[in-house]
């Protein structure tokens, strides 16, 4: 095809960017947005329609035609799976864009911001196609604008993030999992001619069963540090759509949120934004794609990034609804001597018509339970900061027990559908967003809660999805828009949370990892990656976590969870955010002091477990062992986990990303009681003889695990 040059016309959309940035060439054949590694390259045709070249495929191979629009649509010509499917104002069910201008601009040094600007001829419609690519991560931001000025209203039936094309030899890894099952059971396929999709219908977390995070291995499948791999993930808290649409010549990954029963009506003149998606390129395989998603998350996908992490004791798993404020206080003395630094009361602690004593009842009434704690919370935060730790709160300001004031109160604030019978899960409903008496609510429960005196730290959770997804409060032909108006006004509230309440540090969670997204993990430090903590579980749900997310971001606690040996299970919980569950009031002395050595020696590390670089040595799917290792920014120090989780030879293991000719002094930390010490104790070798000979670790038996610290 032969592209020639264009002409630029005017738009309303461009004329306010214009003012904002310099116009790229209009009469350009081809723009690219790239970053170090990664370059995507578009082209106008002479039909003036906007191009993609297919990631992976060179450019000599390259003859454009119409499977490769960049952002196609529905209706007039495309018999593919479109990005953009809008039935107009006059009831025209077609689109046809075509290319006005791109405009660039620098961000930063590192990132630029790339919008290409598409319309309809025939309608005063407009779309525009956006990349912010962050050059030395190789991170591509990528998401879409549509806007119009039609005689009325617009409605968009489909409007993708994103709809990158790759080369068709492209293996995509994704993750299935239910609750208690999640990230542990990565499937790797050839994508074949055909629609794969990936998808989510439950509106207010993103996932239950499959999840939005996502790598495709271009031209053949990727290892730890060889092939070349893109990394998806979707930043959007609701029903999403992730379809890889294999046209027998190229895949085009169509991501976004999900089109099923989610049309959405847009009034001239308004803008509609559609979640980020976020690229993360490598060409040496999965460990530096990972890094580099790492960096990107600390700098720009959650809170405080750059901080380390405190030593939390939960008491979820060690009381359950099962409390009073002598109960919790009496475990402060305990938390402090083992080295906690922050306690967090978990559900349960409100209702009083209503009594929070099990998850039938109380939900919506945010009073604290006058039974269980006479003057409120203060009494009982303060008793925490008294012996020195930090005190948290457990809420879950977006659900309802029938059994509450509340619902006997507003019937009609919870989503619902007409002429049904209400279905609860977990007894409870959730409250309409869309509606503004409901935002109200659940921003004076939410400030009530954090504005207690010494509260430091929240963990908001979801513990349903939506089944019934009626509105009693949206008009009956606006139904369908509850999907997205929820999870918006969902993503105000977090934000007017976090900007609250800057010192807070908030913990993401939804019955397990169901919040487990960049689109809610930026008003949050942290998230809860499941409610399965034990720890040969969390060895594999780790790991793939991994992939997209840093490891101070999973939060990871000791408890008693398939009874597993407490140095195991320690040793597991301090690779991540670290934390314990437990009733030390009932503790041994011995599991106490494994516990307290944990602490202390996570204390030591932290800056390195939460600050530095992972890597991925021995992957614990289907083997006997895993391992990983961290390394700090400067390659002075570097700690070495392996995971024993079957029997196996006591087998050396290789750490990565060391200094070649810095060298280390090897010392294992906590080890566990009745082990000998290991081999290598107190002695230095040079980066790249760990790298090649390895360092043995105590652990061979099943259930045994090692930390080890190598520091310059
Ligand atoms: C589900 C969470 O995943 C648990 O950690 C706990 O907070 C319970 N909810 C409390 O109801």
């Amino acid at each position: 095809m032969n592209f020639r040059l264009m002409n630029h016309r005017f738009s309303f959309g461009l004329a306010l960017a214009g003012l904002l940035c310099l116009p790229f060439s209009t009469f350009a054949e081809s723009i690219n947005v790239a970053t170090k590694q990664l370059t995507l390259n578009f082209k106008v045709g002479e039909d003036h329609r906007l191009y993609q070249q297919p990631i992976g495929l060179e450019q000599s191979n390259w003859k454009p035609g119409r499977d490769d629009e960049s952002y196609p649509q529905s209706g007039d010509g495309y018999v593919w799976e479109p990005a953009l499917q809008v039935v107009h104002a006059d009831g025209n069910t077609s689109t046809a864009l075509v290319f006005d201008a791109a405009t660039r601009s620098n961000k930063t040094a590192d990132i630029e911001e790339i919008r290409f600007h598409l319309h309809d001829a025939a309608y005063p419609f407009e779309v525009t196609l956006c990349f912010r690519a962050h050059q030395n991560e190789d991170v591509i931001e990528e998401w879409t604008e549509i806007a119009h000025r039609e005689s009325g209203p617009v409605t968009l039936a489909r409007m993708a993030s994103s709809s990158l094309l790759l080369e068709n030899n492209v293996y995509l890894t994704h993750f299935f999992g239910d609750w208690a099952k999640e990230m542990l059971a990565p499937i790797t396929e050839q994508i074949t001619p055909g629609a794969k999709t990936l998808d989510s219908k439950i509106g207010v977390r993103a996932s239950q069963f499959q999840n939005p995070s996502f790598f495709l291995s271009v031209g053949g499948k990727a290892s730890e540090n060889e092939g070349r791999v893109l990394a998806g993930s979707l930043a959007w808290s609701g029903s999403f759509q992730l379809a890889f649409d294999d046209n027998g010549k190229s895949v085009r990954a169509l991501c976004g949120i999900n089109p099923f029963e989610s049309s959405y009506r847009l009034a001239p003149g308004k803008t509609f934004t559609t979640p980020i998606m976020i690229w993360v390129w490598s060409s040496h395989g999965l460990g530096e794609m990972s890094r580099k998603f790492h960096h990107w998350a600390r700098d720009f996908g959650m809170r405080d990034g750059h901080k380390t992490r405190s030593v939390l004791l939960n008491n979820w798993e060690a009381t359950g609804f099962d409390f009073d404020f002598n109960r919790i206080a009496a475990l402060f003395g305990p938390a402090k001597e083992i080295g906690s630094e922050l306690f967090l009361l978990d559900d349960g602690w409100f209702g009083n018509a209503y009594p929070r004593t099990n998850d039938a009842a109380g939900l919506g009434d945010w009073q604290p339970n006058r039974q269980r704690l006479p003057q409120g919370l203060a009494p009982l935060a303060a008793a925490a900061v008294q012996q020195g730790l930090r005190f948290g709160i457990w809420m879950e300001p977006e659900m309802v027990n029938p059994n509450s004031d509340l619902f006997h109160q507003h019937p009609d604030w919870v989503i619902r559908q007409p002429k049904r019978p209400l279905e609860l899960q977990r007894n409870q409903l959730v409250l309409d967003l869309t509606r503004p008496a409901v935002q109200e609510f659940e921003w004076k429960t939410i400030q009530n809660i954090l504005s207690v005196p010494d509260i430091t730290y929240a963990k908001w959770d979801c513990n349903r999805y939506l089944t019934q997804p009626g509105s009693p409060y949206l008009a009956a032909d606006r139904q369908s828009e509850l999907w997205i108006d929820y999870v918006q006004a969902l993503y105000a509230l977090m934000d007017k949370t976090a900007k609250t309440f800057p010192d807070t540090e908030l913990m993401l969670c939804s019955g397990g990892g169901g919040r487990a997204d960049y689109g809610a993990l930026k008003y949050f430090q942290e998230f809860w990656p499941s409610d399965n903590t034990d720890p040969t579980m969390r060895v594999l749900m780790q790991w793939d976590y991994s992939y997209f997310f840093p490891s101070m971001a999973l939060a990871s606690h000791v408890t008693h969870w398939g009874n597993r040996p407490m140095h195991f299970a320690c040793s597991v919980a301090m690779s991540a955010r670290f934390g314990m569950d437990l009733d030390l009031t009932k503790m041994s002395a011995e599991d106490k002091a494994i516990c307290a050595g944990a602490i202390g020696a996570y204390k030591k590390i932290r800056d390195i477990t939460c600050l530095g670089d992972l890597y991925r040595l021995e992957d614990p799917h289907g083997n006997d062992r895993g391992a990983i290792n961290f390394v700090s920014p400067d390659q002075a120090r570097a700690v070495v986990f392996a995971f024993q989780l079957r029997d196996g030879p006591n087998a050396y293991v290789r750490p990565q990303g060391l200094a070649p000719s810095k060298r280390y002094t090897i010392h294992e930390l906590n080890p566990a009681p009745g082990r000998p010490q290991i081999a290598q104790e107190g002695k230095t070798f040079a980066g790249e003889e760990l790298m090649r000979d390895g360092i043995l670790p105590s652990c061979s038996k099943a259930l045994e695990a090692s930390v080890i610290e190598l520091s310059e």
